[in-house]
């Protein structure tokens, strides 16, 4: 996907590693100013923003806690008109029989995947609608399509991220502000340093395209929602999977 050089802010919650941190070097690459985001990881931020300055690109860090209001409030209001959000960051992740799982196991993935992007939106909207032109990149996860078992309270919440999209980008098209969502598949990053490499072999024979991605498959595909070119397109989710689903 090709993507056109953009002058403007752009968000990308929890990038002190991980996807976040791919996606927050590869905007930063194609001309963003990236405010880069975290919560608690002081060095692994310094050392993202150092790789991003020592290429020559522009980064800032903005630390806040997204699952906080008045966090959230504080920080965006201090960084002026932001074009770009990438709502990235999340928690644990635990799989919970669902004998087990109880209504804050729910309420500790919403908060990510619902209550966080929810407060960012309303934070940057008011910059968005006076620019005539914004971009809301929720990242989701294939496993909202494949209903992955245990996992129910991480499924509903990234279907939950979903509904936002789908309802966001109805409310927001007429101020010219689109949002999609991503979905990567399993994508290895630095908490899956001690996988077994039989589990990555069973898990590429359910792909079509054989191998495990890497972040920046889906670095690339914010970049292009990111970018001038996906101008047209909202209320969207695609898949960075090689092929395990398709729609
Ligand atoms: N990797 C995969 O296989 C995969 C697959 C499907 C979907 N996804 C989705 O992709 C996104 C990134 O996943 P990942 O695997 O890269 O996760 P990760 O490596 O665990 O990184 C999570 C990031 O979120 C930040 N964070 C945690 N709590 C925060 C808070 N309260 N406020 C702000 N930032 C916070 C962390 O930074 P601090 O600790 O410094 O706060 C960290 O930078 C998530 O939405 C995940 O659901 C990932």
């Amino acid at each position: 996907m090709s993507v056109e050089r953009s002058v403007g802010k752009a968000l990308v919650t929890g990038a002190s590693r991980g996807l976040g941190a791919v996606i927050a070097e590869r905007l930063a690459a194609d001309g963003w100013h990236v405010l880069l985001n975290y919560a608690h990881d002081t060095a692994g931020a310094s050392a993202v923003a150092g790789r991003v300055r020592a290429q020559g690109h522009s980064i800032e860090i903005v630390k806040f806690d997204v699952t906080s209001e008045e966090e959230v409030a504080a920080a965006l209001a201090a960084a002026g008109p932001i074009a770009v959000v990438v709502n990235n960051a999340t928690g644990p992740q635990p799989e919970i029989p669902v004998e087990d799982q109880t209504w804050d196991d729910h309420l500790d993935q919403l908060k990510f995947f619902v209550k966080a992007p929810l407060l960012i939106l309303q934070a940057v909207l008011p910059g968005m609608k006076e620019a005539g032109t914004g971009r809301i990149i929720n990242i989701g996860s294939e496993v909202a399509d494949l209903g992955n078992p245990e996992f129910a309270q991480y499924v509903a919440a990234k279907m939950a991220m979903h509904g936002l999209t789908r309802s966001w980008a109805r409310a927001l098209g007429p101020f010219g502000i689109t949002v999609n969502t991503v979905e990567p598949g399993w994508i290895p990053v630095e908490r899956h340093a001690d996988v077994a490499a039989d589990s990555y072999e069973s898990y590429t024979k359910t792909l079509a395209l054989s191998h495990m991605g890497t972040p920046a498959d889906v670095a690339d595909t914010v970049a292009f929602f990111a970018a001038d070119g996906s101008r047209f397109v909202t209320g969207q989710r695609i898949a960075v999977n090689g092929g395990k689903t398709m729609s």
